[in-house]
């Protein structure tokens, strides 16, 4: 499905409205192809903050983020089906979700620039975030502070065998935090 998704935008440079549809719900799938299995604790709780760099990311999560992500990171229900205006609810940041299997500089833009770095009018020409950019609202120091946050609650959750603070890490060294 995904190789044939590909032939269509490549070849036809024609992307009809499902295929985007069914592309966006792809990247969805795909990369919560590896979700745990239902049996695995979620961890809903919120995370005791254990450095003082999570520790003030807590304030900025409780102040901003909170408000449509949940107090617990648990995210808007149905997070993974899009609206009316084609846009996804905000998505679980607890590890209940796929946001994990992103590297901290995919997660960084994220609260920077916002969702709509990941639009492509060629690739996606439907697709639109309505994750908000923080950039001119959080320094540097802040977004660093409010993923180191986010990231206590992904201790211990495994998923096919993995760990996933390891395999966060591992994502992370291929794309890590840029420099202040
Ligand atoms: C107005 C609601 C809203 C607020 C406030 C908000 N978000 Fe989001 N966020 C969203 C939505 C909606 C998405 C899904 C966007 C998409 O489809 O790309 C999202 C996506 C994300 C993602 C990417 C998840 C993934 O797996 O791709 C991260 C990380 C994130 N938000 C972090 C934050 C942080 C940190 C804050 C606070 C500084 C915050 N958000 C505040 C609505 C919000």
């Amino acid at each position: 499905m995904n190789a044939r998704g590909c032939r269509f935008v490549s070849v036809n440079g024609h992307v009809t409205a499902a295929i985007v549809v069914a592309a966006v719900a792809l990247l969805v799938l795909t990369a919560c192809s590896s979700s745990p299995e239902a049996s695995t604790p979620v961890p809903t709780e919120r995370p005791i903050a254990t450095t003082p760099v999570a520790r003030s990311g807590q304030e900025v999560f409780a102040a901003i983020c909170s408000a449509c992500h949940g107090l617990r990171g648990q995210g808007q229900p149905d997070w993974h089906i899009p609206k009316e205006d084609g846009t996804l609810p905000a998505p679980p940041l607890n590890g209940d979700g796929h946001t994990w299997h992103h590297g901290d500089g995919f997660l960084y833009r994220v609260v920077r620039e916002g969702g709509r770095f990941q639009e492509d009018p060629v690739l996606l020409p439907n697709f639109k975030s309505a994750m908000p950019a923080f950039g001119a609202q959080l320094s540097h120091q802040e977004i660093v502070a409010v993923i180191a946050y986010i990231k206590e609650w992904w201790g211990g959750k495994t998923s096919r065998g993995l760990n996933i603070v390891e395999a966060q890490a591992i994502k992370s060294s291929q794309d890590p935090l840029p420099d202040g």
